[in-house]
C-alpha cells in the first residue's frame, strides 16, 4: 500500500492519512486501514482501479464521528431528500458523508463518492468499486463476528456472492434486533439475494 499515492488528486498519502486520522478514534482508523487492505485485495482480483479502491476505503468512514447537527445541516445545504432526516448516523455517514469527503478532502470522483454513499446499504445497481467497498467494510481483518470467516471465503471466490451473503446476514441481524431497515437495503436484497 505504501506505493499507492494520489498525485492526480493534489495530495500525498501521508497528508490524506493525517486528515482522516484527525476525524476519528484510533480504533476506527485501524478499521479504515483494514478496509483498504481488504479492498485492494478484492480490487486486484476483480480488475478494479487500485487507486480508487484505496481512496474509497480510506475515506468511507471519514464523516462517521460527525455530530447529528452537522449531518442535518449538510442535508439542508445540499437540498437532499428530506426523508434522510428521519434516519440516523448509520445511514448519514455514507449518504451524507460523501459530501464531507468531497468538500473537505477534495475527492470528487463520482464513482468513489457513490461507493461511499452506499457502503452501508448497498444499492440495486452497484459498480465493482461500490461492491468492493461494501464487502471490504464487512470482512476486513479487524472484524470479529460469527460468520465473518465464511464471508471472507465467499469474497475470495465471488464478489457478487459476497454482496449477497453480506446483505442477507445484515438484514437478518437488523430484523432479529428489531432495527429499522433503510429502503435501499431492501432494494439491494431484492437485486442480489432474492431468487427470481
Ligand atoms: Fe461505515
Ligand atoms: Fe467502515
Amino acid at each position: 500500500m505504501e506505493n499507492i499515492d494520489y498525485p492526480q488528486y493534489g495530495f500525498t498519502r501521508d497528508a490524506l492519512l493525517k486528515k482522516i486520522a484527525s476525524q476519528m478514534s484510533q480504533k476506527r482508523f485501524t478499521h479504515v486501514l483494514g478496509v483498504e487492505k481488504a479492498a485492494l485485495t478484492l480490487a486486484k482480483k476483480n480488475n478494479c482501479d487500485l487507486t480508487k479502491a484505496s481512496l474509497a476505503a480510506l475515506t468511507h468512514d471519514y464523516a462517521k464521528e460527525r455530530s447529528d447537527a452537522d449531518f442535518l445541516a449538510m442535508i439542508d445545504k445540499k437540498k437532499l431528500d428530506p426523508d434522510l432526516k428521519n434516519w440516523n448516523n448509520n445511514i448519514w455517514h455514507g449518504m451524507v458523508g460523501q459530501y464531507f469527503v468531497a468538500e473537505e478532502l477534495g475527492i470528487e470522483d463520482p464513482e468513489i463518492l457513490k461507493a461511499i454513499a452506499v457502503h452501508t446499504t448497498g444499492d440495486q445497481k452497484m459498480s465493482t468499486l461500490a461492491k468492493i467497498l461494501y464487502v471490504a467494510d464487512y470482512i476486513e481483518e479487524n472484524r470479529h463476528f460469527p460468520g465473518v470467516e465464511k464471508a471472507r471465503q465467499v469474497a475470495a471466490e465471488n464478489l457478487d456472492a459476497a454482496v449477497a451473503f453480506e446483505t442477507q446476514h445484515t438484514l437478518l441481524y437488523l430484523m432479529e434486533n428489531k432495527k429499522s431497515i433503510y429502503p435501499l437495503a431492501l432494494a439491494t436484497y431484492n437485486a442480489y439475494v432474492a431468487k427470481p
